[in-house]
């Protein structure tokens, strides 16, 4: 018997005012306060981390940050998963380092920048602060450019990072991202919204700037590559091939899938239950479907919900 749990649209759509948030949202974020809902309703206080393996633009990473916890993401795309890093991490003195240098109007100004970058700080603060540059740097490229003063004044009014917590660019259905993750064994809930069908909207971003984010996470060791596409793969095989790859990284946690139909309006939710339960036997409990209402042309949204151990 699904259970449903009441949203509206406006709390289910990213909130374009959602202070670091709203640097940049991908079309299919998630809202931040929604998520920190549903994380605190399914889960508790007992929870200790957040892992998102398909971590976009960082919605999840936004709202583990407002909830103190640790936050451990996968993005296969190497902008967003700057976009999720800069989330997660970036202080006011990052913001400051960028602001020291030429201000970053578009590819060229940026490429300046990240040379100059290397001797502002230690290479963990480098990183940081390279990946806040790629986010304003997206922002320019779409006409929208951030100003240093709103990121700052964002940063200056959000929470510290969490001390710990990780983000590789990696594909989350094969193991190398998620060895390098070091997700904690117990306690996390694993949140995430695999990609819905062929029709979800890619980043496309321009090549120049997918080719700086993808030098700067492996300057920082954090680029595991592309193995599979999602398109070849559709929901439910990558979002199982997603979880084994987690079960075996972790022994006990709360796993919440978000969920729409594809784009020929194919329900998956029953489908992925019975293939998660097939392909992690004895370690699925508890399995439910939350139907949570209709926000998109796709039909209703769904929350696929276990206690993994
Ligand atoms: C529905 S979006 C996630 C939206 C996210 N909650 C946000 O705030 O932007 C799905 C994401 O999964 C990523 N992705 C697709 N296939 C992947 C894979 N095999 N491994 C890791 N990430 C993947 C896509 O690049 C996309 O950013």
């Amino acid at each position: 018997m699904p259970l449903s749990l009441p949203l509206d649209a406006e709390r289910y759509h990213p909130d374009p005012q959602e202070p670091v948030d709203r640097w940049f949202q991908t079309a299919s974020a998630s809202n931040v306060r929604t998520t920190m809902e549903v994380v605190s309703d399914i889960v508790g206080p007992s929870c200790s981390a957040v892992v998102d393996p398909f971590a976009g633009g960082g919605s999840s990473a936004t709202a583990a940050r407002l909830m103190n916890l640790p936050f451990f993401g996968i993005e296969i795309d190497p902008v967003l998963a700057c976009v999720s890093l800069a989330k997660s991490r970036a202080t006011v003195g990052h913001a400051r380092m960028l602001r020291r240098l030429p201000p970053i109007r578009d590819l060229k100004s940026l490429l300046s920048v990240l040379a100059m970058l290397p001797v502002c700080g230690s290479a963990d603060e480098v990183t940081v602060a390279s990946c806040l540059a790629i986010v304003l740097a997206l922002r320019a490229s779409r006409g929208t450019p951030l100003g240093y003063e709103e990121v700052a004044g964002d940063l200056a009014r959000h929470r510290p990072p969490a001390a710990t917590g990780r983000l590789v660019c990696a594909d989350a259905t094969a193991p190398a991202g998620w060895r390098a993750l070091q997700v904690p064994k117990e306690g996390a809930v694993l949140y995430t919204s695999p990609q819905f069908g062929r029709r979800s909207p890619l980043l496309g971003a321009p090549p120049q700037l997918t080719a700086s984010a993808r030098d700067i996470l492996a300057a920082a060791h954090a680029d595991y590559g592309r193995e599979t596409t999602l398109e070849e793969a559709g929901f439910t095989a990558t979002t199982v091939a997603t979880l084994r790859q987690s079960a075996m990284m972790m022994q006990r946690a709360t796993v919440v899938i978000e969920h729409e139909p594809d784009d020929d309006g194919h329900d998956a939710t029953e489908e992925v239950l019975e293939q998660a339960a097939a392909a992690l036997p004895g370690r699925v409990y508890d399995a439910r479907v939350i139907t949570c209402g209709q926000f998109t042309w796709r039909g209703p949204l769904s929350l696929i919900v276990f206690d993994l151990r």
